[in-house]
């Protein structure tokens, strides 16, 4: 089952997303359900709140990264309860873009590594760093459960040239080819 994707408006993209208790039903159907609806999404992540989903939980796809960083070929993870515990490294700049913001895209700059702990889908607790591409997709999504869009990182007055734009898509006057939930009024 594909979810329709939350977009900016929504107050669910706002807020501190939830843990997961180990027992929580249906959960391995939610992952899969997220991966259908990030890849008919062709998006690299997913984060849960954009699922409609206020729970701590992303999945990832690296593999569109593996051109420049050929390990990347297979990585395919889901993060359930992560927790950023350390940023490092030299700040770079990527131009991101996110599903829940369409027809959009900024340079942001974020530093090369992050350390998280995370279960994955086994409940099986991990503590690793990621860094270069996946470093960027992972602090991106790990931004969503915390209610922080790319955005946020933005000066304000590239703020203020977006913001027609951001209105649009809190109205739902976007059509991305994928299903967009619009946010209520
Ligand atoms: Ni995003």
């Amino acid at each position: 089952m594909k979810y329709p994707i939350t977009v900016y408006g929504d107050p669910i993209l706002r807020k501190r997303a939830e843990d997961i208790s180990q027992n929580m039903e249906g959960l391995s159907e939610i992952i899969e359900n997220m991966w259908e609806t990030m890849y008919y999404a062709d998006g690299v992540g997913l984060a849960a709140p954009q699922a409609g989903l206020p729970i701590r939980l992303f999945v990832i796809d690296g593999s569109s990264g593996a051109e420049e960083e050929p390990e990347l070929k297979d990585f395919r993870k889901a993060f359930i309860n992560p927790e950023r515990l350390e940023l490092t490294g030299e700040k770079w700049v990527m131009n991101e873009g996110c599903l829940s913001l369409p027809e959009i895209r900024e340079d942001v700059t974020r530093p090369d590594s992050v350390r998280i702990k995370y279960f994955d889908e086994n409940f099986i607790e991990h503590d690793e760093v990621f860094s270069g591409f996946i470093g960027r997709v992972i602090q991106h999504e790990y931004d969503h459960l915390e209610g922080k869009l790319f955005i946020d990182y933005l000066s304000p007055l590239k703020k203020r040239l977006l913001k027609s734009k951001l209105n649009d898509i809190a109205r739902g006057n976007v059509q991305p080819h994928y299903k967009i939930k619009i946010p209520v009024k």
